[in-house]
């Protein structure tokens, strides 16, 4: 069999130390409550998928795992054996791990920045149950499917390490990387894709530089998660829920240079930030080339102004 790629982000789950507070941030947004687990967990949903997000009442605000999707079973089976082959210590999910994810099969492994990662197959749709927003959000819906559930960025400690993880092994193609603003504040960027949508994963390679407002920014393995919503004014009007609400931003509304979605950031109750967008392009494999890209055209006016950091992790 050819070289087995990862196929979209399906999940993300993270602990919480504010249940209640996670329940107003989601709703505020727009993003669906689909219940609890036996153990308290909140599934959060964004289309047909029983979950696109698993916020787990453990008190640590952080990522707890990234659920990659494949396609099938032989392509997890392939994906375990190139894993293998190239030294990655994996773990095969139990059936009830499987159960607990509401997926048929799934193997785990720590990537090289101690990230819990999960691939899987065969996630729990149910066709006639999708998207409801939860009132007063009026959101019409979010854009998934075969783009999968966003993007996630990441906190790379080892760049090298993570190229070496994520692209040679999962099989993630570089979209682009973001240098000359950030390099001056000490950091890096780079995007990774995984199916059309133009990052489904990037790092943040470096740690930002003593004296830049950044500095001051909580630590998280998870920088942030990006949901893309269906219309421009989907975004706008969460945008007004956010502020209305006291949600903190991280950045205000902007459009990016690369993946040129229109957006913007709040923090989440945990203290990483959500990206809520529009409008980003996609990519095609067959035309596209790896470029170095420049500020933002306009917006995502950073806010150095940050709610009180109860675990900062350096
Ligand atoms: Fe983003």
């Amino acid at each position: 069999m050819d070289k087995v790629s990862i196929s979209q982000l399906g999940y993300v789950g993270h602990g919480v130390s504010n249940m209640t507070a996670w329940e107003d941030f989601a709703a505020t947004l727009g993003i669906q409550d689909n219940g609890r687990d036996k153990d308290g967990a909140m599934f959060l949903k964004l289309d047909e998928n029983h979950h696109r997000m698993i916020v787990h009442p453990n008190g640590n605000d952080d990522v707890s795992y990234i659920g990659w999707q494949v396609a099938n079973e032989p392509q997890l089976k392939a994906m375990a054996q190139q894993l293998k082959s190239e030294g990655v210590e994996i773990m095969y999910g139990t059936p009830d791990e499987a159960k607990k994810r509401r997926v048929m099969g799934l193997i785990k492994m720590e990537d090289p920045n101690g990230i819990p990662t999960e691939i899987f197959y065969g996630p729990e749709v149910s066709y006639g149950n999708d998207f409801k927003s939860p009132a007063p959000a009026n959101v019409s819906g979010w854009v998934t499917g075969v783009l999968g559930t966003g993007h996630a960025v990441i906190t790379v400690t080892d760049y090298e390490k993570s190229l070496h993880f994520y692209q040679d092994l999962l099989g993630f193609r570089m979209s682009d990387i973001m240098m000359s603003r950030l390099q001056e504040r000490g950091m890096g960027m780079a995007f990774f894709h995984c199916n059309p949508r133009h990052h489904s994963l990037a790092f943040m390679v470096t740690k930002p530089r003593e004296g830049t407002p950044q500095y001051n920014m909580p630590q998280k393995k998870l920088n942030h998660i990006m949901l893309q919503m269906n219309t421009l004014d989907d975004v706008g009007a969460a945008y007004y829920r956010c502020q209305e609400k006291g949600v903190a931003f991280r950045m205000s509304l902007g459009r990016h240079g690369n993946d040129q979605m229109v957006s913007f950031y709040v923090i989440t109750p945990s203290g990483w930030a959500i990206e809520c967008g529009w409008g980003g392009r996609t990519v095609d494999d067959a035309t596209w080339q790896v470029t170095t890209t420049a500020d933002d055209p306009w917006g995502h006016v950073f806010n150095p102004q940050f709610p009180p950091i109860t675990a900062r992790v350096r």
